[in-house]
């Protein structure tokens, strides 16, 4: 696939009616691949927890107890969409302490994360980046087993690509101006 055609076709999936299914070598295979991004320092400042698709019915309920307490139906709801993905990755990014550096880890994350969408993407997986506000919470990092020097900067959702999907538009017209 073509470089352009990849970026141009990635589409987050947010369509999670159906039960889906992905080929986990081929997403440990693009998470591989995607550490060729540029990183300063080579502190190659990313990990992934990966929840398979057999853990998201136990991994929801532990998350919903939390992030949804004695609210059922969005623990219900919550339950249906985990368990229909093709699985799941914990997007964790190592920080650093000073300034500059912290901020270059966490622009080499979104790099590494653009690799790997675009890798899955090409592989037949479709992607999604949510960034719930639960994600800060002290609980839920703990349950993803994120350490005090790491944030938890979002969930991958793991689907396949069997939807139609929007492209939602780009504006660019004034995004480039002449120095
Ligand atoms: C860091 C980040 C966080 C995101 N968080 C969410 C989210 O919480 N929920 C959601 O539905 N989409 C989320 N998205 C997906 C964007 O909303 C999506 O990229 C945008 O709608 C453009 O759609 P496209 O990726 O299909 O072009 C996130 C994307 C990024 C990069």
């Amino acid at each position: 696939m073509e470089l352009q055609e990849a970026i141009a076709n990635r589409r987050s999936v947010k369509i999670f009616k159906r039960d889906m299914t992905i080929d986990d070598d081929a997403l440990y295979k693009a998470i591989k691949q995607a550490t060729d991004a540029p990183n300063h320092g080579l502190r190659e400042p990313w990990r992934v927890v990966h929840i398979a698709k057999d853990r998201l019915g136990d991994m929801s309920k532990q998350l919903s107890e939390i992030a949804f307490p004695n609210l059922q139906k969005k623990q219900q709801n919550h339950y249906e969409v985990a368990t229909h993905l093709g699985g799941m990755l914990a997007l964790i990014v190592k920080e650093d302490p000073r300034q500059k550096e912290n901020l270059e880890n966490h622009m080499a994350f979104g790099a590494f994360a653009q690799n790997l969408m675009l890798l899955l993407h090409e592989a037949g997986i479709g992607t999604c980046w949510k960034s719930p506000a639960y994600i800060f919470t002290p609980e839920i990092r703990e349950l993803f087993g994120v350490k005090d020097d790491e944030k938890l900067v979002g969930l991958l959702y793991l689907t396949d690509l069997e939807d139609e999907l929007p492209h939602r538009e780009r504006h660019f017209n004034e995004i480039i101006e002449k120095f």
